[in-house]
């Protein structure tokens, strides 16, 4: 039968004792991660979130009764220790934290013992992630995972500290709230009171942080759980974290040097690193113009060049027929990589199809200087020369061009871009770049609902000189919006809000909102304005995107305990499962399919 704690204490986790503690009595506890039985002596590795450390039994030290116990300990049992801290006989262990010690044991109690765990519990384990997901509780013993959240837990700490001194309160916003149409699409929670109605999860805090403004309160944050249901990525949970904030009487610049401080401060904390402040700021048409992304990764160059000019009257259909329908043709060269097989370059032809394209031509520029190309004989001498000249290429150099709509050509070569810096190693990963991406466009057209809709949210200002553009190009407006962007990731955004009620009708207007729908969604951040707004901006990190890339993992669900798989589905507790027909009776439900 398994023992209990009864008159015992723990004095130290197993991985935070050390030469220090030589000559101490401690008693440690955790789970068996090895049990080697050489006959008159036992070894075991004991392991807690802090370590391993190694412990040796020997019967005349420990007898008979103790002696026998740790025959029995199995991996994963677990069990307290007792004993005195001793200088390791053996040469040290440089693998291990407590490398130089041993605890030689003088009693022990198994507190639990344990099946044979489906997975070794190790780090770096090569275990399949369906196996480790559904066992996630034994996953989450793991040093790597353990080393994730740990950090989290250390980063939130910062963060609460860096805004509480800076004057932030933070304050708890409803979970269940009101639905509203724009944004990603929302999870529902039927309401058993009122039959037929649905509560939303929020996809954010936003409403809720200006009207917090609207009170006064001044500047606000909150560690805030968001819920979208939408297609899930590497860095997209449809439950996720948000450093949420907002902030009164100010403007962008304000936001961007609270939020890069805190930023810095963190990455300092948390894996000492320093970052230069101010961050490199970059307009969105920059950004796009030069790497065909609102979130450009800055680690490598590769960048787009526009070269419809040089090709407007040349005889290469694919690219004539591009510009006279308004698009646009831009190419990016792949540095010393002429020679590329032919089957690798069908192989981005079929990935920048992927993207939308129709194709995509190649020029390589051969270490003669003669060129193999997909459309050179469509071209003059001169238009070929003035093509490799204007993306610097030079002899073994392979230049790639899309034609199409400006916006697929952007998305193409965008992706194509870190594609190939994936594939030719181009990337740095001791590197870490910050960017601002601002003035991002106010509207984006949605071609599926033929109207303009928000690019960032309908309570976000525009730039004051483009305001008198609202009613006749609102494709031109930009809004004081912004992006911080590590790495090519979006880490988080925000925006200076609309506090003027008539600038706020007319930005509705734009979005195609009849008043009425406009004040059936939002009357109550309407009606508050009308009481005394003062002028406020925010923003919010995605926290789960942050420690993600801070810890270098290359998905979200590393630095989450209990994350959700592709189809939102969690594959420990088998959510989301029926429920029964009493409960979907009380909420005034029928399932149909
Ligand atoms: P936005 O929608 O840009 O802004 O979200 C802010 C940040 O949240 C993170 N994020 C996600 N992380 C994981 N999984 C997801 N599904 C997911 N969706 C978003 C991203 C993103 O940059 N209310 C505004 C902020 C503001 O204007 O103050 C908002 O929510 O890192
Ligand atoms: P095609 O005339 O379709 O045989 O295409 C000739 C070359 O142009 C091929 O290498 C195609 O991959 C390329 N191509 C086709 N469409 C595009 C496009 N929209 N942009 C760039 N290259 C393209």
């Amino acid at each position: 039968m398994a023992e209990t704690m009864k008159g015992l204490k723990r004095t130290h986790r197993c991985g935070e004792l050390s030469a220090a503690n030589i000559g101490e009595t401690v008693t440690v506890m955790g789970w068996v991660q090895k049990q080697r039985n050489k006959g008159g002596i036992i070894f075991v590795d004991l392991r807690d979130r802090a370590g391993i450390l190694q412990i040796i039994f020997e019967e005349e030290e420990c007898g008979a009764e103790n002696f026998a116990k740790a025959e029995k300990l199995r991996s994963e049992f677990v069990a307290a220790v007792t004993g005195r801290v001793e200088k390791r006989a053996a040469a040290a262990n440089e693998n291990l934290a407590t490398g130089e010690i041993e605890v030689r044991a003088l009693q022990v109690r198994i507190l639990s013992e344990a099946d044979t765990p489906p997975f070794p519990i190790e780090a770096d384990s090569r275990t399949k992630e369906e196996l480790r997901l559904k066992y996630r509780y034994l996953d989450l013993r793991r040093p790597d995972l353990q080393r994730n959240l740990i950090l989290r837990s250390k980063i939130a700490d910062t963060i609460r500290t860096f805004l509480s001194e800076e004057g932030f309160l933070e304050i708890e916003t409803p979970i269940l709230n009101k639905s509203t149409p724009e944004g990603a699409r929302d999870y529902l929670v039927p309401s058993r009171v009122h039959p037929g109605t649905f509560y939303a999860l929020p996809q954010s805090p936003q409403i809720f942080k200006q009207l917090l403004m609207c009170s006064g309160y001044d500047r606000y944050f909150q560690v805030a759980k968001c819920f979208r249901d939408e297609d899930l990525r590497a860095d997209r949970q449809p439950e996720f974290t948000q450093i949420d904030l907002e902030m009164s009487f100010v403007d962008v610049d304000d936001v961007i040097d609270a939020t890069e401080r805190m930023v810095a401060r963190v990455c300092r904390e948390a894996i000492g690193l320093e970052v230069a402040l101010p961050l490199k700021r970059m307009t969105w048409n920059e950004a796009m113009n030069r790497f065909g992304s609102d979130k450009p990764d800055t680690r490598f160059g590769m960048e787009l060049t526009d070269v419809s000019d040089i090709v407007r009257g040349c005889g290469f259909g694919v690219f004539t027929g591009a510009l006279e329908a308004g698009g646009s043709v831009r190419g990016i060269n792949v540095k010393g990589q002429a020679e590329m097989p032919r089957k690798k370059i069908d192989a981005l032809v079929e990935f920048a199809k992927g993207y939308g394209a129709k194709g995509l031509a190649y020029l390589s520029v051969l270490p003669d200087g003669s060129y193999k190309s997909s459309f050179a004989k469509f071209m003059t001498e001169e238009e070929l020369k003035a093509l490799v000249e204007a993306l610097g290429g030079q002899p073994g150099d392979l230049l790639l061009f899309a034609a199409d709509k400006l916006k697929l050509v952007w998305s193409v070569l965008g992706a194509l871009r870190i594609e190939i810096a994936r594939q030719l190693e181009l990337i740095d990963d001791n590197q870490f770049n910050f960017l601002w991406v601002t003035e991002f466009p106010q509207f984006e057209w949605s071609e599926e609902e033929e109207r303009y809709v928000a690019m960032h949210h309908p309570f976000t200002m525009p730039m004051e000189e483009d305001l008198e553009l609202l009613e006749t190009e609102p494709g031109r407006v930009r809004a004081k919006a912004y992006d911080i962007v590590l790495n090519g990731v979006e880490l988080g955004g925000g925006s200076v809000r609309i506090f003027q009620s008539d600038v706020q009708e007319r930005m509705f207007e734009a979005l195609g909102f009849t008043k009425e729908k406009a004040h059936e969604q939002f009357g109550f951040l309407l009606d508050a304005f009308k009481y005394g707004v003062p002028p406020h901006a925010g923003l919010a990190i995605g926290f789960d995107r942050f420690v993600m890339l801070l810890v270098k993992a290359d998905n979200i669900r590393e630095v989450i305990a209990f994350p959700k798989v592709k189809d939102a589905s969690c594959l420990m507790s088998d959510a989301p499962n029926l429920v029964d027909e009493k409960q979907l009776e009380e909420l005034h439900l029928r399932v149909t399919e």
